[in-house]
């Protein structure tokens, strides 16, 4: 078999098989097919697509491209859930705690910011003391102890994505629907548990800005898993704003701690219900939507899932006074109310501009090797459909830098907020579930 032959017939627009699939993933993971025949490979499948058979084959050559965790030590039904990417979503810090107090085994390997969306692990980070490195066997143990654990992926879980990802990131070849249902679910399925739930997030500061497209990648994904035996199921969520109000790292830690004390907002609660629900029904632990809500929202009146969660950051080294009293986590040396020009009611605020905000107050990192600055981001004061008046205040801005230096960063805000005359309806979290 040669590559180019390979190149050639997908620019064709002919279905590579799988033994064709296979030959560029390994000998491309082994160095011996090189990064331009790949890329150009990535281009063809972006102008001419994949049929369902070779997204499921090319995902299958993806997850044995490197090792497969093998979960099957751990008791109960091991559920795992992705999102897509978005602004202010710390939403497994939540549904983590919430589902394993109802008896699911939550076991997660999450990823970190990219770009203007932030990351579980950066996220977990905030906390002094918690690591996110933990050796497999101490993850096992962890999760048999206490049913949770988020942890880093390690290196050797689907080097072919490793490689394909900084290839696709420079070649323009990212927004290609085969691609990145077979990057993302490749993960999943190396990872080894029993169910994946999606949330694929739609909106301005999401990877999909378009609900169509969303809808089709959603779907593509939920037959990826189910192909190769794992129950998948999807949600598609609003990110035409930022979920809940707080964005940035230690901010959100302590939004999602406030979540499980009982006091969550509204949308950030109804995504996690929602998701939670179907969890509790993939690991079989209900058999209807409204009951299995009914047990997520006992665990977190209880302080169960609270409970939980102390014991997962405890078990990782967290030091737990700061999940007691989150006052203790250092706050922004500068912290500047956005006001708003006008009076109305907010009609948009524009999720990729905040989450560009917060990452350049320091929140996020615009080089793979930049530190980030724990303490930074911003807290939203008004969420879309809420009435303002002039002067009132809009969000909060948090960060270290000078604001000599955050000047552009304040008129950006300002006008990531909407405002009209005409009243606003508050818009839905859940757009859709695919199942
Ligand atoms: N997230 C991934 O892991 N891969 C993609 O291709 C896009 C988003």
């Amino acid at each position: 078999m040669r590559m180019v032959d390979l190149i050639i017939k997908k620019r064709n627009g002919k279905s590579l098989n799988k033994e064709e699939i296979a030959f560029w993933i390994n000998g491309y993971t082994r160095g011996e097919i090189p990064d331009y025949q790949s890329s150009a490979m990535c281009m063809a499948i972006l102008f001419k697509g994949m049929s369902e058979e070779e997204v499921v084959n090319l995902t299958d050559s993806m997850v044995h491209s490197g090792e497969v965790l093998d979960l099957s030590i751990l008791k109960g039904v091991k559920v795992d859930k992705h999102s897509t990417g978005g602004v202010g979503d710390k939403t497994s810090l939540i549904l983590g705690p919430m589902v394993a107090a109802c008896g699911a085994t939550f076991a997660k390997l999450s990823g970190r910011g990219l770009s203007h969306t932030g990351g579980t692990l950066d996220k977990l980070e905030s906390i002094p003391g918690l690591t996110v490195e933990i050796e497999g066997h101490r993850f096992i143990e962890q999760v048999n102890e206490i049913g949770i654990a988020i942890a880093g992926q390690t290196q050797s879980l689907v080097p072919a994505d490793k490689k394909l990802y900084a290839l696709r990131d420079v070649t323009g070849t990212v927004e290609s629907i085969p691609l990145i249902a077979s990057s993302i679910m490749s993960k999943k399925l190396a990872a080894g548990t029993d169910t994946i739930l999606l949330d694929v997030n739609v909106g301005n500061g999401a990877f999909m800005k378009d609900i169509n497209e969303a809808r089709t990648l959603a779907k593509l994904m939920v037959k990826i898993g189910h192909n190769l035996s794992r129950d998948t199921r999807a949600v598609l969520s609003n990110m035409n704003e930022p979920l809940g109000l707080a964005i940035g790292n230690a901010l959100e830690v302590k939004e999602a701690i406030e979540a499980l004390r009982g006091k969550g907002p509204s949308d950030l609660m109804e995504l996690c219900y929602t998701c939670g629900s179907l969890i509790l029904l993939q690991a079989h632990l209900d058999d209807n939507l409204e009951d299995a809500r009914k047990k997520l929202e006992k665990v977190i009146e209880d302080g169960s899932a609270f409970s939980l969660f102390i014991k997962m950051v405890e078990a990782q080294g967290g030091d737990i006074d700061y999940i007691l009293n989150p006052n203790k986590f250092v706050l922004a040396k500068n912290i500047i109310p956005v006001k708003a020009q006008k009076d109305g009611y907010i009609k948009e605020i524009n999720a990729l501009e905040i989450g560009l905000a917060s990452m350049l107050l320091g929140g996020g990192r615009t080089k793979i090797e930049d530190t980030i600055d724990m303490a930074a981001g911003i807290v939203l004061n008004k969420k879309v459909g809420d009435i303002v008046k002039e002067n009132e205040t809009l969000c909060y801005l948090h960060t270290n830098k000078k604001l000599d230096e955050i000047k552009q960063i304040i008129i950006d805000v300002q006008k990531a907020f909407v405002i009209s005359k005409d009243f606003v309806p508050k818009p839905k979290v859940i757009l859709e579930v695919i199942e």
